[in-house]
């Protein structure tokens, strides 16, 4: 089938790479000139394993074509633009709008972009399309896998004709194709996301009354997934969430559903407790240091996730801002996002070449992404290049057992002596 996508983001990207990957022949379209051309020299611009070798081959294979505007009459096209927060925490469909009034769409158009039903409805109104959703559940750091080997399609169409093309679209692959209302497809993707969310800030919410409690929260951790109806999955705490997703998400269902006649009243907390998150894990380090001002900190980890370069409202990024802040010198590690953090913190910190050099000298060490290579680091290593002996990790991911075997002292969130 002959496909356009519309924006060549992270989930546009993906998009577009995986349908050729399906025998599709695509055509992605981005108004971005400079984001084009590095895309169509087989280049991609941020950090996602896999997709890279996969975009330059479909380039080679004439697959898969970019450009900045569409000039040909697809049968399908999908709309993966940025939705982002407005000022009130509704969602802006202002790109999403743009490109429904393109050129050349063909008669069934798929929005990815996350919107909510209300605004689903609006866009509908005023297209001369017809519209489908299918959200994208996509993890950044495993997006392309992701999509190769997704758990369910969501398919909200109005009519049987929509399902058959989507369906058919998908065919090759082997999840679930759950057919369902625009309005409930877009839903469920904010329930998805608001449902992960709402987790992490209730096991950061136990974490920090472990502390005030007297609990040690890698007990009570093990404790609480060992319950199969709660399950192990998302319960590490830490400094907060991040993300492009889940905060605009989670705040944009409670403001949809307010706009709608319903006042939420367990979602805007959500969004309140992961705030306050970040500042949380500083105020532990300054306690446990007696204070942070001219301290010389090592920070692991820039992006809010492993596997990325991401740094969109990164829980990491905002714990070294504090730290700034308070008068701390920073030294900074991340295997992917130091360009990214760079343009945000020019010259106020210093950049490591690597994990042990962002140690030299330091008074603790604060871990907050949890990369592979920050779990694999033989902490001997790490204990002589520091001064100081305190590892304050943010994720909950570090073994703490290792650390403490090198001499260091482990500091976890809602984890006491
Ligand atoms: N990033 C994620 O992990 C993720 C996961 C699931 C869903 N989503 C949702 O998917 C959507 C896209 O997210 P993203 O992270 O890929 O965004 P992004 O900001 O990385 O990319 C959006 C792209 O759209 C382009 N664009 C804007 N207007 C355009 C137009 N009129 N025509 C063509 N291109 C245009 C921009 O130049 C940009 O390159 C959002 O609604 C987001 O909430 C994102």
């Amino acid at each position: 089938m002959q496909i356009a996508v519309f924006g060549a983001g992270y989930v546009g990207l993906v998009q577009a790479v995986g349908l050729a990957e399906l025998d599709h022949e695509v055509f992605l379209v981005d108004i971005d000139e400079a984001k084009v051309e590095a895309l169509q020299g087989g280049s991609v611009p941020f950090y996602e394993p896999g997709l890279e070798d996969a975009l330059k081959s479909y380039i080679a294979s004439g697959a898969l074509r970019i450009e900045t505007s569409l000039d040909r009459n697809p049968e399908l096209a999908f709309v993966c633009v940025q939705t982002p927060q407005l000022g009130d925490g509704s969602c802006n469909i202002a790109a999403v709008k743009s490109v429904l009034a393109s050129a050349h769409l063909p008669e069934l158009v798929v929005i990815k972009s996350t919107l909510p039903p209300t605004e689903f409805r609006v866009l509908e109104v005023e297209s001369n399309c017809e519209l489908a959703m299918n959200p994208e559940f996509l993890r950044e750091g495993t997006a392309f896998d992701d999509f190769l080997n997704p758990d369910r399609i969501v398919l909200g169409v109005r009519t049987p004709e929509a399902e058959q093309v989507l369906c058919s679209v998908y065919e090759k692959l082997e999840a679930p194709k759950l057919v369902m209302s625009p309005e409930s497809a877009s839903l469920t993707k904010y329930a998805a996301n608001t449902m992960l969310a709402s987790r992490l800030s209730l096991i950061n919410e136990i974490a920090n009354i472990a502390e005030v409690v007297g609990a040690d929260m890698d007990a009570v951790r093990e404790g609480l997934g060992s319950d199969p109806r709660i399950g192990r999955q998302f319960l590490r705490s830490g400094a907060g969430f991040g993300g492009s997703c889940f905060p605009k998400d989670v705040l944009a269902l409670a403001t949809s559903a307010h706009a709608s006649g319903y006042d939420s009243k367990l979602i805007r907390p959500v969004i309140e407790v992961n705030e306050e998150q970040a500042g949380r894990f500083v105020a532990k380090i300054e306690q446990e240091l007696g204070g942070v001002n001219g301290k010389r900190i090592a920070v692991w980890g820039l992006a809010f996730n492993k596997n990325t370069d991401d740094i969109r409202e990164s829980p990491a990024m905002r714990a070294v801002k504090l730290l700034l802040a308070k008068g701390v010198f920073l030294s900074v590690y991340d295997p992917e996002a130091m360009q990214n953090a760079r343009a945000e913190l020019g010259s106020d910190v210093h950049y490591a070449a690597d994990v042990l050099e962002a140690c030299d000298d330091a008074d603790a060490l604060a871990a907050l992404t949890e990369w592979d290579e920050f779990k694999e680091v033989e902490w001997p290593r790490v204990a002589v290049r520091m001064k100081g002996g305190f590892v304050f990790d943010g994720k909950s991911f570090l073994d703490r057992a290792s650390v403490e075997r090198s001499g260091l002292k482990y500091a976890g969130v809602g984890v006491c002596d």
